[in-house]
């Protein structure tokens, strides 16, 4: 028997907002060998035996597409089942499946929809077997959780719950959906003790634990019988100093708990907050710094890349970016943490992909995510725009963001050499090109491409080209961006397809076709690109659309010469700016770019004391406010991508196409006189690689490159022309 033969249960009794506790008792004979827990909920769960918890995954079993796939877990729970009477318990709260927001439609959560289903099994040193299920023995009660969301919050009742118990039905579901779950558990992965205890002008206590971080707080509180404690969880403090909780939209954020006389070590089990602050309301006692421990919660992943160079703001930003993604790696990669959105935005995972995948050790959490982005592909072979799909991200098709099915699998079969990324989405990669081309076809004559195949979609998200700053959507053609990204994943399959042993040719025609449709339509005699963007030119650049790169680098530089030496590229341009720069021989505009500290840069957040990266680049202007509440979260990792740039180029770390997972690396580091010092490591399969370069009083540079035994290791000399490392340590003046 295994989870597959449980019965789905739930309460008989509505219980409305109210989380339910499941229980039940079991008996064990003497001489237990084992025992193994296969649990799942309609919801989110926290399981105990005996009163230990169960697993260390918060808000399991994670998000996934539910309406196609029902992840469960499997955990050892040997040490926890005992020989007699057992007592498991699991609470269920309402999770993803059942989280609300005004802009959701409605923010109530009745009736209670949560079920539970589980299946415990006891092996025996005999070698016989007990397996005990959920089905009608089971009873529910009102659990101390009176009310779960992901979004507003939790408020957890100790003063009032009742013991009453009720019975459970049985209920009918498609068990086919269950599906051992693969992916990282959400832990508890860091802790930020000691907090700031601050008091604003309008006389608000507030705790600052000096970073914004995703998780919650940890408290102690001594206990005053039926008081209430409140915790509002925020971002940022406006110009005066006070509490700013505008930009988190409908999203709630609160905490709070009714106390029951008893001094508890306490934290809410069933959401999470994005914020750097809390504010205590009506505290009831005096607030000590050490009852009070900022706990971040985010998918498990192995840190692997470390960085430095002589900008110490540059260091802070990397260290942002790693934050950032920490703080957004929470099952799913999210857009942002706090405001009701935290949702599985494809474009932001497509952009931040390369730069993931060098932070941390990314493969399973992908391999999790892309296993939903395979269900949530539309019969036609499109993509959404988030995934797992939900209210806000029902758009499908935006270039940039379906590109995610092609890019995603592709820039992670190069961090990793694992061929399954390819094998396992091959299907969903050719149907979303071939999507896009029967979309082409469909509006042109005589079966030649003749218009972008959608002019449609997101565009260059936030980018500063568009006169109205507070615009979304930048000025870059549309189409343009869908005809450059759909020439990028076409030209993908075509190397994936010679990887996997697949007949690509009619990849190769289609991308000839969109490349002789592309020059023709879009690039002058002379190499100038006709949208005179700069994410155009980066696009041409770094997706090869153009035959005269140094042409579109010319121009990109000029562009951003003219814009006052500045970027103004959003979402979609600034993930390639500095290597399409860098590529072109304007590496000292990338330089300029990167090192620039002034509105609008990447430096220019860390100035204004971002501890995280923004989602817009004027999320607190030179003026000091705020941009628009509506789109301005501060922790959003998508303007992160540039990392990338700073462990390729700057540092010049490189993977190699042709001999991926870093089994070959090439060091080419772009050197620039106002940096002095840069250095990049990374932690692959086959040891640590690191690439370091120190610029001294003479001028000289010496590089120190790293090299673990048997990896294939090159450097290319500034010239241009490449020579051969050895394994451990290569050190070269010049
Ligand atoms: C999200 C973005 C996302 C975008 C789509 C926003 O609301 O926060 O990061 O990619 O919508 O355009």
């Amino acid at each position: 028997m295994s989870i597959r033969e449980a019965k789905w249960i739930k309460s008989k009794k509505d219980l409305g907002e109210v989380c339910p506790l499941f229980f039940a008792e079991s008996s064990f004979g003497a001489g237990i060998k084992s025992a193994t827990l296969e649990i799942t909920a309609l919801g989110v769960y926290e399981a105990s035996i005996n009163g230990v918890r169960v697993g260390d995954f918060i808000l399991a079993p994670g998000w996934a597409s539910y309406a196609r796939r029902q992840p469960y877990q499997t955990y050892d729970v040997t040490t926890l089942v005992r020989e007699g009477g057992n007592l498991i318990e699991v609470a269920v709260g309402k999770g993803w499946r059942f989280h609300k927001c005004k802009e959701w439609g409605t923010d109530s959560i009745k009736p209670d929809g949560t079920a539970l289903i589980a299946s415990l099994t006891v092996e025996y040193e005999d070698g016989s077997s007990e397996e005990f299920i959920t089905d009608k023995s089971w009873k529910v009660r009102a659990s101390h959780t009176v009310y779960s969301s992901i979004y507003n919050g939790e408020i957890d009742d100790f003063y009032r719950t009742s013991g009453e118990a009720y019975a459970v039905t049985e209920f009918p579901y498609d068990n086919s959906r269950l599906d051992c779950s693969v992916g990282v558990p959400v832990t508890e992965n860091e802790e930020i003790g000691s907090p700031a205890v601050i008091t604003t002008p309008k006389g608000e206590t507030v705790l600052d634990f000096g970073q914004e971080i995703t998780g919650y707080v940890r408290f102690r509180f001594t206990g005053f019988p039926g008081r209430k404690l409140a915790l509002q969880y925020f971002e940022m403090l406006d110009r005066k100093g006070n509490v700013y909780t505008k930009n988190l939209r409908t999203a709630r954020q609160r905490n709070e708990v009714i106390q029951d006389g008893n001094e508890r070590v306490y934290a809410p089990r069933f959401t999470f907050f994005g914020f750097r602050y809390v504010r205590l309301e009506d505290w009831p006692e005096e607030v000590k710094p050490e009852n009070f421990t900022a706990v971040a919660v985010y998918s498990k992943m192995e840190r692997t890349s470390e960085f430095e160079c002589s900008d110490e703001l540059i260091n802070k930003f990397y260290s942002n970016v790693l934050r950032s993604q920490r703080g957004n790696f929470l099952d799913v990669p999210t857009d942002c943490p706090q405001r009701n959105e935290r949702l599985g935005w494809t474009g932001d995972a497509q952009v931040f992909s390369r730069a993931a995948a060098l932070n941390y050790d990314v493969s399973d959490f992908f391999k999790k995510w892309l296993a939903d982005l395979r269900l949530e592909q539309r019969e036609d072979g499109s993509v959404p725009a988030t995934c797992p799909v939900s209210r806000f991200g029902t758009g499908y098709g935006s270039p940039g963001w379906a590109d995610v099915a092609v890019i995603l699998p592709w820039n992670m079969y190069l961090a990793y050499g694992d061929r399954s990324f390819l094998e396992d989405n091959w299907d969903m990669m050719t149907r979303w090109v071939d999507y896009m081309q029967d979309c082409a076809l469909n509006k042109s004559k005589d079966g030649q491409m003749s218009h972008p195949w959608t002019t449609d979609g997101y565009g260059d998200w936030l980018s500063l080209d568009n006169p109205d700053l507070e615009a979304a959507v930048g000025k870059t053609d549309k189409g343009y961006i869908a005809t450059a990204y759909f020439a990028l994943c076409a030209s993908i399959l075509v190397k994936a397809g010679r990887v996997l042993g697949k007949d690509a040719a009619a990849y190769r025609g289609m991308h000839e076709d969109i490349l002789r449709y592309f020059r023709s339509t879009q690039i002058d005699g002379d190499g100038k690109i006709r949208e005179n963007t700069q994410t155009a030119c980066v696009l041409a650049i770094a997706f090869d659309l153009t035959d005269d790169k140094k042409a579109a680098g010319d121009q990109l530089a000029r562009l951003i010469h003219e814009a006052g030496d500045h970027l103004t590229t959003g979402f979609i341009g600034s993930a390639y700016l500095l290597h399409a720069l860098t590529d072109t021989g304007h590496a000292d505009v990338a330089y300029t770019l990167m090192l620039r500290r002034e509105f609008p840069s990447w430096l220019y957040a860390v100035t204004k004391g971002a501890t995280t990266v923004w989602e817009r680049w004027n999320g607190i202007r030179p003026d000091g406010k705020f941009a628009k509440a509506t789109m301005n979260s501060f922790n959003h990792y998508a303007y992160g991508a540039v990392e990338d740039w700073l462990v390729c180029d700057m540092a010049g770390l490189n993977l190699v196409e042709s001999d991926p997972g870093y089994a070959s690396v090439i060091f080419a580091p772009k050197t620039d006189p106002r940096i002095t010092h840069a250095k990049a490591s990374l932690v692959t399969a086959r040891g640590k690689i690191i690439s370091e370069w120190t610029t001294g009083g003479d001028g000289a540079t010496e590089y120190v490159f790293t090299v673990p035994e048997g990896v294939r290791a090159y450097y290319t000399l500034p010239g241009g022309s490449v020579q051969e490392l050895h394994a451990g340590e290569n050190r070269i003046k010049q």
